[in-house]
């Protein structure tokens, strides 16, 4: 097999590559002036299994269509199977139509990656499973919840209780909870527009006690923010967060900061921000 690593977050291609003992795929990728991408593989690839880690995370467009370029290079170059390591799914959160005349992009992007040529695809913590689906192929879901619950445990307080954001993280919740032997809350959310929404009810026991809120992904932090203001108004005394996803897209983790949120605990499935602001951790996905 040979590994390459993409430009989505090659920090943990190296960290996976050192765990499996292997250097990482010879590649040069260019980029012309106009913006278009070219991919030149330093080595063959013909016959063999071949792995290209490249999340699909901002900037989404540019790591996709790399992912797609790539394979399209490797394909041409007669490798045995290719297989996508995909640790952030982009377009994960367009996976249904929430009204008509709208695009499922997590469906299109499937589709694209078989076009391309993509045997298998692996990725970590999918928004919803039902994405799987949209590949007519190979398709394995692994989970970073034992690590990042590794991570948290020694610092929890034995107060805390685990808090879904909203009813579409309650399995994921319960995960955590069920790992962390803790009882959960769960948040209800309406969206009011497009880009809003508000909490509107909680079910469970928060008053006076530390809330771990978990999520798979946080992007602007808008939701977490939400979330905090919810449990304050019920009584909850400290605020931690735990995500697979650390998008914490510009002012994210002060936001959080601000709202009283002590400590995030987010993986390395894309890259994130060097300073932390004081409450960020970040836990390895490699192995
Ligand atoms: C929503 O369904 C997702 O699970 C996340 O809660 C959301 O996408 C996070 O985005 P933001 O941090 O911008 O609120």
């Amino acid at each position: 097999m040979i590994l390459f690593a993409g430009a989505g977050n090659p920090a943990l291609a190296r960290a996976v590559a050192a765990e499996l003992g292997m250097e990482l795929g010879s590649c040069r990728v260019e980029q012309f002036p106009d913006g278009e991408t070219s991919v030149h593989l330093g080595e063959s690839v013909r016959g063999k299994d071949v792995y290209l880690l490249q999340p699909t995370c901002p900037p989404v467009n540019d790591n996709a269509m790399q992912l797609l370029i790539f394979a399209d290079a490797f394909r041409r170059a007669a490798a045995g199977r290719i297989h996508a390591v995909l640790p952030y799914y982009g377009y994960a959160r367009s996976d249904k139509r929430t009204g008509r005349r709208e695009p499922i992009t997590a469906s299109l992007m499937a589709l694209l990656m078989r076009e391309a040529g993509i045997d298998h695809v692996i990725t970590v913590d999918l928004h919803t499973t039902q994405i799987e689906g949209f590949f007519p192929g190979p398709f394995d879901t692994l989970t970073a919840v034992p690590t990042l619950c590794a991570g948290l445990k020694p610092e929890l307080p034995a107060d805390t209780v685990v808090v879904s954001p909203d009813a579409g993280r309650v399995k994921l919740a319960t995960e955590y909870a069920e790992r962390l032997n803790l009882p959960l809350a769960v948040l209800h959310k309406r969206r009011e527009s497009g880009s809003e929404t508000r909490v509107t009810h909680l079910v469970g026991e928060v008053r006076g006690r530390t809330c771990l809120i978990i999520d798979d992904m946080i992007s602007t932090g808008g939701t977490l923010v939400e979330s905090v203001t919810a449990l304050r108004d019920a009584g909850a005394s400290g605020f931690l967060v735990a995500a697979t996803h650390g998008l914490l897209l510009d002012g994210a983790i002060d936001r959080l900061r601000t709202a009283g949120v002590t400590r995030l605990c987010v993986t390395d499935t894309v890259p994130t921000p060097a300073d932390g602001g004081g409450i960020l951790h970040v836990v390895t996905v490699a192995p």
